[in-house]
This record gives C-alpha cells, sequence and structure tokens, in this order.
C-alpha cells in the first residue's frame, strides 16, 4: 500500500538510499558515534526527508537503533521549532524544486555533522558555494555507482532500481571534529562492511575523481576514446560484480512484505512460503 505522505510531494523526488550506500558510510558514523560520546546503537542519526521507512531498517540492520525519519514535513518541523535532539543528519534528499538549497541552509547553519548522498552536479551550483562552501565541506565518493531504490506504487507497481547520475556523499563536521577525521581516516582500515571495494575521501573538489566529477566541471579530465572504451569495459565488470554481490545479499535477506508479498521479481527470501 503507497504511503500518504504528511507534505506535497513530486513523485519523482521518491527514491530510497540504497543500502550499500550506508556501507560506505558505516566506519564514518560509529568515528562520529565515538566523538559525540555515544555507543553505536545510541547515536542519534536525523534524516528529515521520509519516502517509504527504508532508512530506518537499513540503518537498524547495521548496528544504529536511534534512527529519526518520520512521516512530517522537515518545514514544518524546522519553522515549529520541533527538530529532534540529533546528533548528525544523514540524508538523501528530494532534488525537486529548492530543497537541496533549503537543506544545505539548515547544514551551514547547525553545528552538528552532516552527510548528504546527493548528485555530482550539487558542486557546481552557485547556491553550493554560498551556503556551505565556507564550512570546507568534504566528500566520500562510492567506488561503484549506486542504484536507488523507487519503491512499489510510486512511479510502478513494483519496486524499481534507478541509477539516472553519478552520485556520493557530501560531509561536513565542526573543524575540530573533522581534523580527527581525517587523520583517523588515514590511519583506520577502512575496508568496507560488505567487502566491496572502499570509498574514497576527497578532501576537496579537486580530489574527487575526474569519473565522478560534474559533467560540467571545467576541471574534469575527459578521455580519449580509446581510454573511454577501456573505463567503460571496467566499469561493466565492477558494475556485475557489484549486481551479484547484491543479489547474494538480498536473496539472504528476508522480504518485509512476507509471504504476502506480491511484487514482481522481488529479490528478498520468503522463508514462509518454503
Ligand atoms: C530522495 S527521497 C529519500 C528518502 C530518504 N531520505 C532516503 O534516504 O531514503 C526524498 C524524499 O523526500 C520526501 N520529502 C519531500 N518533501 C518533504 C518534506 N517537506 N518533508 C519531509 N520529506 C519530504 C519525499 O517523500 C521523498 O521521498
Amino acid at each position: 500500500m503507497p504511503v500518504r505522505h504528511a507534505f506535497d510531494v513530486d513523485p519523482d523526488d521518491h527514491c530510497e538510499t540504497p543500502a550499500e550506500a550506508y556501507d560506505d558510510i558505516v566506519k564514518t558514523l560509529d568515528f562520529i558515534a565515538s566523538e559525540s560520546g555515544r555507543s553505536k546503537g545510541g547515536l542519534r542519526i536525523y534524516d528529515p526527508y521520509f519516502c517509504d521507512g527504508a532508512v530506518v531498517r537499513n540503518l537498524a540492520s547495521r548496528g544504529f537503533h536511534s534512527v529519526h525519519n518520520v512521516n512530517e514535513d522537515f518545514y514544518q518541523v524546522t519553522r515549529e521549532g520541533n527538530i529532534p535532539e540529533y546528533d548528525v543528519l544523514v540524508t538523501n534528499p528530494p532534488y525537486s524544486g529548492d530543497h537541496l538549497e533549503r537543506l544545505l541552509l539548515f547544514c551551514r547553519d547547525s553545528t552538528k555533522p552532516w552527510l548528504l548522498l546527493m548528485p555530482n552536479y550539487v558542486y557546481i551550483k552557485p547556491f553550493f558555494e554560498t551556503t556551505v562552501g565556507e564550512k570546507r565541506p568534504f566528500y566520500i565518493v562510492p567506488a561503484t555507482r549506486y542504484e536507488y531504490i523507487v519503491p512499489q506504487g510510486v512511479r510502478r507497481d513494483h519496486t524499481v532500481n534507478t541509477a539516472p547520475f553519478m552520485s556520493f556523499w557530501y560531509a561536513g563536521m565542526p573543524p575540530a571534529m573533522a581534523t580527527k577525521f581525517f587523520q583517523w581516516w588515514r590511519e583506520a582500515d577502512l575496508e568496507s562492511a560488505a567487502g566491496l571495494p572502499k570509498p574514497l575521501l576527497a578532501g576537496k573538489q579537486s580530489e574527487i575523481p575526474h569519473n565522478m566529477r560534474a559533467q560540467y566541471d571545467s576541471s574534469r579530465r575527459r578521455l580519449r576514446k580509446k581510454q573511454r572504451e577501456a573505463a567503460d569495459r571496467r566499469k561493466r565488470k565492477r558494475g556485475e560484480e557489484a549486481v551479484t554481490e547484491r543479489l547474494r545479499k538480498r536473496a539472504q535477506e528476508t522480504c518485509r512484505y512476507g509471504s504476502d508479498c506480491t511484487r514482481t521479481g522481488c529479490w528478498f527470501s520468503h522463508p514462509e512460503k518454503a
């Protein structure tokens, strides 16, 4: 049954964060928990944008049990001063209208760390510079392109995966925490939780790998035809490996719709039906 949202929604904004994107920030969240004096399970994570509730499930299955992601209007909550107490803001925002700008303003004015999963074109937008630009944002860039999940009933009658653009994590921390974090990242063994290739930490825009940079970033190096073809082959191979790994993991997880699941091509297991 599709969710009834407590705010106006552009259906194109419905795209849930894929589980593997959380794998890439598990260690960072562990670090923030220890800096905030919290246990992993007690780290208060705030995702202000609500889609279908996968956020809570995905973070809980990675050991983060204090997650606020509920069906409420972020802007109304802000206006009324009802923002929940939190240690870190983690979200994948809607891209329509002025949502991105409003979120970045919120992050600029907050003293808490933030991790925003956004398309690669955001850092070249003028509003990026005028909002969080001075806050020395940094980037956690995945080894492979993330595929988002459009929940059942939103655009089609079944769940679909979509990867319309490159995306990565944009991050901000108070300066003292950020300095410690960079040192910690260098020293820590950052093998990703799922055993997939590890993400890269880019301290500034010029450290974002060229193949992940925005199309209209004038500093982005264009490859020659042969290099492009070779890169495409490598990307396809990496993508196929990542998909196989993802399917293997999903087949081990249990579908939340249980034996009532009618989704076409559901990837999860249904022990009740077995
Ligand atoms: C790209 S989705 C991501 C959802 C979730 N944060 C995640 O990471 O999976 C963005 C969602 O923002 C929600 N949204 C749009 N306007 C909102 C608002 N004013 N308050 C809260 N959520 C909103 C939409 O329902 C949409 O599904």
